[in-house]
């Protein structure tokens, strides 16, 4: 089997799509040996299915035994999906430089590298003039979406993003709008700070769903009031791309970035994918090689298209699992929904009817949202519930403020004065019906009793049980 074969859609995308347009020429499918078949066949993951996730961990609770490990932070990362890590093994045999050489391995991962990009555009539904740039993650994104913007453009955000999303546009020239109360008022706040930009070039930066509360926002509702007025949208989707499908075109957004780790490839790798004349025009986001296409003694040329963006050796094995992610996520994607869609209503009824236990939306209690629920238990710290819930039951969860400082004041604002933080449970592939009972067991008879064994504080720590016989210690993996 030839490379070409192996992925048939790679080459007639490549002849049109512009994110390849920097790429070498691929490895001519006639000199592979068949031996190499092994190699190059794409992993194939079966239809419609909950896609696995690697086994869940044994790990010790202070009674001094051990449980499976309930996952319920699936928000911050993902565990990797066994198909995943599969393909990363697979490109780890012929693990080489990309774009670097013509050595066998090096066309390998210079082909797989493409086809990852191919796949990613695939999985957001790229147009014709898109650029898919790999990058590290979210955060690496929007800053070089940040930095590649025509100069003067004006961003308009909305406050309850995260800091990620937030935070790297330059302030003077960034309108944030308060956090709204419903979809109808979102877009009211939008319409009418777009009235008021004064600028020709103007950027909107929506989320796909509120990494505090799991929320969906109406992002085809408010991209279309962006483009109405001649704007650009640029979509986090780093808590959307796990859990609904995306279409940059029937959403109208221009730009998308996700984050691997936070679809079940925790390997380092996010993306950028979108309009191409922008970045094309930047100022490389590093420079170095493999962003040049040409240095003299007195100038050095820059690539144009994703090469410009990705100067170094680029992370294959990253970008490998990112596109095995999302081809087993786009292959199933209507198991993955149902399981989550089970999740989230288990979840969000389980927690609201524990009494004691306050549960918190953007806009309002009916709004649909991926398996999200942010809570606080009456007379119990956040990050003492986290704390129990990890010691005493064997759960991971989030307390604090979420890298979303400003939406989780807001939400909290009606609270006590005391009450500055909440619990985040976030669940996806990894969560079992074992873990939602267990977890809202676990909380029910903290808001009923409080913990279920004495708790002090640590320097470094946080809570701790008085009597914790654990191991903090663990064996290295290497
Ligand atoms: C909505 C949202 N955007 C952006 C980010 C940043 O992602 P990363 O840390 O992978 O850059 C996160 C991470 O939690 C997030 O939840």
């Amino acid at each position: 089997m030839s490379i070409a074969s192996s992925i048939p859609h790679t080459f007639t995308r490549e002849r049109r799509q512009p994110w390849l347009r920097s790429v070498p020429a691929p490895a001519a499918p006639a000199p592979i040996a068949a031996n190499s078949a092994a190699i190059v066949t794409p992993i194939e993951a079966p239809a419609r299915q909950v896609p696995a996730v690697v086994a869940s961990p044994q790990v010790p609770t202070c009674h001094g035994t051990f449980v499976e490990y309930a996952n319920f932070d699936h928000g911050a990362s993902t565990p990797a999906l066994a198909s995943v890590k599969a393909a990363v093994d697979k490109a780890t045999q012929t693990y080489s430089s990309v774009h670097r050489g013509q050595g066998w391995a090096s066309q390998v991962s210079s082909h797989y590298y493409e086809a990852a990009r191919d796949e990613v555009a695939r999985f957001v539904g790229a147009r014709e003039g898109d650029e898919v740039v790999f990058t590290r993650n979210t955060t690496d994104s929007f800053n070089l979406l940040a930095r590649s913007l025509p100069r003067r453009t004006q961003v308009i955000v909305f406050a309850s993003e995260h800091h990620a999303t937030l935070l790297p546009w330059e302030g003077r020239k960034t309108t944030r709008l308060p956090v709204p109360l419903t979809h109808k008022d979102a877009e009211a706040l939008l319409t009418d700070a777009l009235k008021r930009a004064t600028s020709s070039s103007t950027l909107v930066v929506l989320s796909g769903a509120s990494n505090v509360t799991g929320e969906y926002w109406p992002i085809e509702r408010l991209a279309a009031i962006a483009r109405k007025r001649g704007a650009r949208v640029a979509l986090d989707a780093a808590q959307l791309a796990g859990h609904r499908r995306i279409d940059l075109d029937t959403l109208g957004v221009d730009y998308v970035a996700f984050s691997g780790h936070k679809i079940y490839a925790p390997y380092g790798a996010g993306v950028l994918v979108g309009r191409s004349d922008w970045l094309d025009a930047a100022a490389p986001y590093l420079a170095g090689g493999g962003a040049t296409a040409a240095v003299s003694p007195l100038s050095t040329t820059w690539q144009t298209g994703p090469a410009r963006h990705e100067g170094g050796s680029p992370n294959v094995l990253g970008a490998v699992a990112v596109a095995a992610a999302c081809a087993a996520i786009r292959e199933n994607r209507g198991a993955v929904e149902a399981h989550e869609s089970r999740l989230t209503t288990r979840l969000v009824d389980g927690l609201r009817a524990i009494g004691g236990v306050e549960t918190f939306s953007i806009f309002g209690d009916d709004a649909d949202r991926a398996p999200v629920v942010t809570f606080t238990v009456e007379d119990v710290e956040s990050s003492l519930v986290s704390a129990a819930l990890s010691a005493e039951h064997g759960i991971g969860v989030r307390d604090g403020k979420f890298c979303a400082h400003l939406l989780v004041d807001t939400l909290l604002a009606d609270e006590d004065a005391d009450i500055t933080t909440a619990v985040r449970v976030s669940a996806g592939l990894a969560t079992t019906d074992e873990h939602v009972d267990r977890l809202l067991a676990a909380v029910a008879s903290l808001a009923a009793t409080g913990p279920g064994v004495e708790y002090q504080k640590v320097e470094g720590r946080g809570w701790v049980p008085v009597d914790d016989q654990r191991e903090t210690l663990v064996d290295l993996p290497w």
